[in-house]
């Protein structure tokens, strides 16, 4: 018995909004976006639109696709860093939103390594016969943090807005992490299957919380008492905070690692991989990778272009891009990667039916 990916889906809002458009608001240029990360546009959710909303549409699409019906899923795996809320998670509003059954709906907190670690939970979960089929969603709303104010409004097209000099300052201290991100989901259905020679073989995650600092969101949270206050927003805990240069460094080292690991322990060589879906964080990081790992440049294809990195989105966005595009070859054998706050990251090796 296997696990195998038989569908997806994706959720993206329609909102595009450019390098230039992101000119009108900081002091940055296409030229330097493009240049340091990749990123062409990414899409931003109207306010209101919260991660479930897209996580529940990725869910649905993807089961379309799949040939299947809602009442078919076993269990729901979500990943996001950014929750609708704080408490619950997403998974029972992915469960309702996407009308499946009362059946285990997972959260996971490994953002940008989130739906890697869905994919190793999914794939576990069907291997072990619990489950048949297993939706994996990865979904983001990062909007909410970027400290746009009235900036929002220029950027939708209002030209009689001016910026304030409170507002301009911040959104130049956030440019360095704030042009990189995105809004959006998508899903895919792993599901069982007789032959064990496809589908999901090693595996690999990693931890390791001596770089927690690299990139996190210090508030706002319950070690504080009280857990969130004005002197916590005034300090920008809500922000993320980033090592930008450090965290580039350990991606493009430990990403092609947990590859090379999980290429080695199915007693394969790099050179029999057909691609390799990694983490959309900079196109550098993933160019540095690819170099590392020594394979040309068609089997490590990015879209960070059209979606910025949108953390636990980017691994299935990919993936359902490449899906649609007819990219995904029967028999392809695939890594995926992904390197992100925790730090996390850590590699899955698979061969599609
Ligand atoms: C963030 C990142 C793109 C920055 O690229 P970089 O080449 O390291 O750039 P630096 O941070 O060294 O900044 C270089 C200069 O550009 C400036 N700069 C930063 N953001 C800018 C922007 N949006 N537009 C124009 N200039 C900018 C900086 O102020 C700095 O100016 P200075 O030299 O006068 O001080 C890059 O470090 C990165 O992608 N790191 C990984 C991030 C990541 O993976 N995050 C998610 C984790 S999964």
């Amino acid at each position: 018995m296997s696990a195998v990916i038989i569908g997806s889906g994706a959720s993206v809002p329609e909102r595009v909004v450019t390098n230039h458009d992101l000119a009108q608001i900081m002091d940055t240029t296409d030229e330097w976006i493009v240049k340091r990360s990749g990123v062409r546009e990414r899409r931003f959710a109207p306010v209101g639109v919260g991660s479930s909303d897209l996580a529940a549409a990725a869910v649905g699409a993807a089961i379309a696709d799949a040939g299947l019906l809602p009442a078919d899923i076993d269990a729901v795996v979500c990943a996001t860093m950014t929750p609708d809320q704080f408490a619950p998670g997403i998974a029972p509003q992915v469960q309702q939103k996407a009308g499946l059954g009362a059946i285990a709906a997972y959260d996971l907190r490994q953002q940008c390594s989130g739906f890697l670690y869905g994919l190793d939970l999914a794939a576990s979960l069907i291997e072990s016969g619990r489950n048949e089929h297993v939706v994996v969603v990865g979904a983001e709303v990062h909007r909410g943090y970027l400290p746009f104010a009235e900036g929002w409004d220029i950027l939708a097209g209002d030209t009689s807005v001016e910026l304030s000099e409170q507002t301009r300052t911040a959104i130049d201290e956030s440019r360095g992490w704030a042009v990189l991100f995105g809004d959006g989901a998508a899903a895919v259905v792993v599901s069982r299957h007789d032959d064990p020679d496809v589908g999901f073989g090693p595996r690999r995650l990693h931890t390791d919380g001596t770089w927690v600092h690299l990139i996190e969101v210090k508030g706002v949270g319950f070690r504080n008492q009280p857990w969130v206050d004005e002197a916590q927003l005034q300090a920008r805990l809500h922000w993320p905070s980033m090592s930008g240069a450090e965290l580039f460094r350990q991606a493009s080292v430990l990403m092609p690692e947990a590859v090379a690991e999980v290429v080695a322990e199915a007693k394969l060589t790099v050179g029999d991989l057909d691609l390799v879906i990694a983490h959309q964080a900079n196109a550098r990081i993933v160019e540095a990778a690819r170099k590392r790992l020594g394979v040309a440049e068609s089997v490590v294809p990015m879209n960070i272009d059209r979606w910025g990195n949108t953390t636990a989105a980017t691994l299935p966005l990919l993936w359902d891009d490449l899906a649609r595009e007819g990219k995904i070859p029967e028999g392809a054998t695939i890594a995926f990667t992904a390197f992100g706050s925790g730090v996390h990251w850590g590699a899955l090796l698979y061969r599609h039916p």
